[in-house]
């Protein structure tokens, strides 16, 4: 008992049981089914890795989609990588992925098969598995593979079935998940037994290059001993014999130098190492590095000194305690779904953005670096507002890599990944985030180390300047403080350039971006005059309604506008689901119809800092819910992507809360499971993650606001801890109802919000709730009821600012 209630106290300040294992509620392969042939295609990654890890270890396939490296299919594994991406879309063969292992047998060392066709291998059925710090797979042949990690280093071990026999390893320069080698060198050291590499590669989602560096070391474990140093039984380098025909490889015994010059196409070249040890069991212990080998080689040494396995996996899964027990709930009470489905959501929206502090090749700086912020129009809906929740220790290092941006190339960066500047996909959706941190953190930023100063001149210079190529960072803001929207075919007199296209669906998201620095102005007690221009602008999106567009009987949409003011229409159902002809709403020049990654009758609905302007503008009330309705019954809800995310919630702005908790329990169980192919589209770092923790709270964050929707939880309780405020706030659900828990709730389950109390006082709204209160500690009581009826006639409550604030009807204030 005594062991039991040890409580453990970590450098955060936050306590926990030392027996807790929530880890062991997490399913790593949600979202790991292939997105081949219309599948779900979640590209989330399973492998091993701390929370906002570096190095994230796993498996390689060889067939695309593969933007994580793995897929839950039987397609061959070509080798285990170092680091990778967290659910991202972009370049369908993937990003990072460098420097993979393979593990070889029963071969010699001379003519071992090295190249990638040739060793490529299939899995065991059904021998992968993971637990948050380890992931662990085993090839057909019987070659086991396990992997854990730290920050920027790890420990990878083969088991070969054959004992007292020497096994290889390839050590792959050249092949990253992308195949995008442009250049670099590898050199073996036999006495320290260790091989560095550098590799020049890709990014996958932009137009440029990288530097990688790893060090790996290799040891021999026999029986139980612990791993120890052993002569490379032979070594050598291998490559192919000439670029354009990759496959036809030389090995080369007893070399221990590789180099390939830079060059600016892609070189197709295979080449490596391949070392060999007589032992069945080989360790090998790697470190990466944005700077050097060496580097790498020290990352490695520092992070995982005594080659402990067990320690060093054990240190992963108490990072990941931490992180789980943020948010507690009664594991043997609640639906053991909805357990499995926060828990995994919890650990996904965790794993990025990566922190690359000490592994900036670009600039010198005393504040934090943080890679993978891939995209911020995908993460700043939900996986920033949930770390504001929980975790604002590691919120606010991000939140200064963001400012460390701008402060070193004068915008907030948007979409880097690989280390370097990603495209552009619609605003710059930094602007929220940090908008979000100074609103909620304003008054612990500089214990937490973030210049108020600064953050608030990144959000100004961002929404004032355009950069030279608005396609890469930034906004197309010559535009839109000359016309107050983004007009089509127009040539900007600055010079300045970009993609010309999204036109409509960038200019919401520019008026949200202004909201945010009006939030922040009014945060950090700037000039009203600030807080006016920004209030002002933020409300342009409404130029971008023409009134006279209808659809399925319903008026009014969002369309594109020519630089006379004569709108360009495109059909409100284009780039929906159920569009009837084809259209382009990527990024590309065929994109004809305004919008990115979603349509007209979804960014009809996108102003969540003035929601009532799009009530009114839709027809009021009634009009609004109806065609609300409309948007899920014909289908035109993406639930896989972004712009979709807060509609389920939006019958609050209505006054009809009851609809909403009808709305997100059908979304949930329509589009979410514990299955492979659990998300409805990809997990985007952890926004889908994000979205369905804030689902299951009965929670939907408002950008840039202390305003949090409010709804109808799937757990009966659950605490949220956090770790800056040392808060603990407990939500009791009372007369919760599992029957609830399903797709169509039936009749006489009690779904809907009866009362809200917050610390023993009752909350006027039963719509929205503040950030303060969420974080507040103390006891918030959530009482249920089955009265649909008087769901409906109760609505929001009684009084004044009962409705969610909306900037037009002079809310927040
Ligand atoms: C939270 O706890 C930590 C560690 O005990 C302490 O340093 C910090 O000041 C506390 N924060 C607040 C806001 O009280
Ligand atoms: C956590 O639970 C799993 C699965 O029940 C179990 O295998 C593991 O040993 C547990 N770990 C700890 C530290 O209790
Ligand atoms: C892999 O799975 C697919 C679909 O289940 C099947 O058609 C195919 O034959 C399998 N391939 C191998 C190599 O097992
Ligand atoms: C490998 O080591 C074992 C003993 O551990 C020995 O019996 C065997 O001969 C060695 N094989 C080679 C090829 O060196
Ligand atoms: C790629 O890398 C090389 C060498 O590091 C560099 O000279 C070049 O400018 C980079 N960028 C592009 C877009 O090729
Ligand atoms: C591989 O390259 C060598 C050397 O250039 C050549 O002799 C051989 O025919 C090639 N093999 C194949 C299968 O192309
Ligand atoms: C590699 O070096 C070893 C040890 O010096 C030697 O025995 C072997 O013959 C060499 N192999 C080749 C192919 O040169
Ligand atoms: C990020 O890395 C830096 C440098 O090691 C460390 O101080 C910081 O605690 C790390 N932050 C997180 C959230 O892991
Ligand atoms: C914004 O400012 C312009 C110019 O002063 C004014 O015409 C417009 O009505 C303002 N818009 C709002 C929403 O206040
Ligand atoms: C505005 O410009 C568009 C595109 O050039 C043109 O088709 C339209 O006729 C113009 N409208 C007016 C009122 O001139
Ligand atoms: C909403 O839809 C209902 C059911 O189709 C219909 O009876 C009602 O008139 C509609 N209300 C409005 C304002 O469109």
């Amino acid at each position: 008992m005594l062991l039991r209630n040890l409580v453990l106290i970590l450098s955060t300040g936050l306590a926990y049981a030392a027996d807790s294992n929530l880890t062991a509620l997490v399913n790593l392969f949600i979202g790991t089914a292939s997105g081949r042939n219309g599948g779900s295609g979640g590209n989330a990654f399973p492998g091993a890795a701390v929370p906002h890890a570096m190095a994230k270890v796993g498996i390689d396939v060889d067939t695309a989609p593969r933007q994580a490296g793995y897929i839950a299919d039987n397609s061959s594994i070509t080798g285990i990588s170092l680091m990778h991406d967290e659910g991202t879309g972009g370049n369908t063969n993937g990003g990072y992925g460098i420097f993979p292992l393979f593990p070889l047998m029963n071969c010699a060392s001379s003519s071992c098969p090295v190249g990638l066709d040739a060793r490529k291998a299939l899995r065991a059925a059904g021998a992968d598995a993971a637990t948050p710090g380890y992931f662990t797979t085993r090839f057909v042949n019987n070659i086991k593979i396990e992997a854990t990690s730290t920050r920027r280093a790890g420990l990878i071990r083969f088991t070969y079935p054959n004992t007292n026999s020497v096994n290889h390893v390839v050590i792959d320069l050249t092949n990253d998940l992308g195949r995008s080698f442009e250049g670099g060198q590898l050199s073996i050291n036999t006495a320290q037994q260790r091989v560095k590499l550098t590799g020049i590669f890709l990014q996958s989602y932009g137009t440029d290059n990288y530097t990688a560096n790893a060090c790996y070391d290799f040891r021999v474990e026999r029986g139980t001993a612990a791993p120890a140093a052993s002569a490379f039984s032979d070594f050598a380098t291998y490559q192919s014999v000439s670029a354009s025909s990759p496959a036809n490889i030389t090995i080369s015994p007893n070399q221990t130098t590789l180099s390939f010059p830079f060059t600016t196409s892609v070189n197709r070249v295979q080449a490596g190492a391949l070392v060999s040890l007589n032992s069945s069991v080989i360790i090998a212990r790697f470190g990466v590095s944005m700077i050097s080998s060496d580097q790498a080689c020290a990352n490695a040494e520092a992070e995982v000194p005594t080659w402990d396995w067990t320690s060093v996996q054990e240190a992963s899964r108490l990072k990941w305690e931490d992180v789980l027990e943020r948010v507690p709930v009664d594991t043997a009470v609640e639906d053991p779904t909805v357990v499995q489905l926060l828990y995994s959501s919890l650990y996904r929206a965790s794993l990025v953005p990566a922190n690359l502090t000490g592994e900036n090749p670009y600039w010198t700086s005393s504040f934090p670096f943080y890679d993978a912020l891939f995209c911020s129009w995908d993460t700043f809906r939900t996986v920033h507002p949930l770390l504001s929740l929980t975790s604002p220790r590691e919120w606010s290092e991000i939140v200064n890599a963001y400012i460390d941006g701008w402060r070193n190339t004068g915008f907030i960066p948007e979409c880097r990944s690989n280390t370097k500047k990603g495209y552009v996909q619609g605003g710059s959706d930094g602007m929220p985030i940090l908008g979000d941190f100074a609103v909620k953190y304003a008054s612990h930023a500089a214990a937490l180390g973030v210049p108020t100063n600064d953050l608030y001149q990144a959000l100004v210079d961002t929404a004032e300047n355009t950069p030279p190529d608005w396609y890469m960072v930034g906004r197309q803001n010559t535009a839109w403080k000359t016309f107050g929207y983004i007009p089509t075919n127009w040539v900007d007199p600055s010079g300045s350039t970009g993609l010309a296209t999204r036109e409509a669906s960038r200019a919401y998201e520019y008026a949200l971006g202004d909201f945010a620095v009006r939030q922040a102005a009014r945060a950090l007690g700037k000039p009203a005059a600030d807080v006016a221009r920004y209030a002002n602008r933020s409300m342009n999106f409404v130029n971008m309604w023409d009134p006279s567009v209808t659809s399925d009987g319903f008026s009014g949409f969002a369309q594109r506008r020519f630089p006379n003011g004569t709108f360009a229409f495109s059909p409100p159902d284009a780039c929906s689901p159920v569009d009837p002809s084809p259209h382009s709403c990527a990024r590309g020049t065929d994109n004809n119809v305004g919008f990115y990654e979603s349509s007209s009758w979804e960014m009809s609905f996108f102003a969540p800092h003035s929601m009532s302007t799009i009530v009114k503008l839709m027809g009021g009330p009634a009009t609004f819910i109806n065609r609300t309705n409309h948007y899920f019954d014909k289908g035109y809800f993406q639930a896989g992507n972004e712009p979709s995310f807060e509609i389920p919630w939006l019958y609050h702005y209505a006054n009809r809360p009851d609809l909403s908790a009808l709305r997100v329990r059908q979304v949930v169980y329509k589009s979410f499971n514990t299955g492979i192919g659990g998300l409805p589209g990809n997990d985007d770092s952890g926004a889908m993650a994000a979205l369905l923790t804030f689902h299951i709270l009965g929670l939907y964050p408002v950008p840039a606001s202390k305003q949090l929707l409010i709804g109808s939880p799937l757990l009966s309780s659950f605490t949220l801890k956090n770790n800056v405020l040392n808060t603990s706030t407990k939500f009791t659900i009372k007369n919760f109802d599992k029957a609830s828990l399903v797709m169509a709730p039936p009749a006489g389950s009690r779904v809907f919000v009866k009362s809200i109390t917050i610390r023993g006082v009752p909350s006027k709204s039963l719509c929205w709730i503040s950030f303060d209160d969420v974080v507040g500690g103390g006891e918030i009581v959530i009482e249920m009821f089955s009265d649909a009826a008087a769901a409906a006639a109760a609505g929001c409550g009684q009084g004044a600012n009962v409705l969610p604030d909306s900037l037009e009807s002079g809310g927040f204030v």
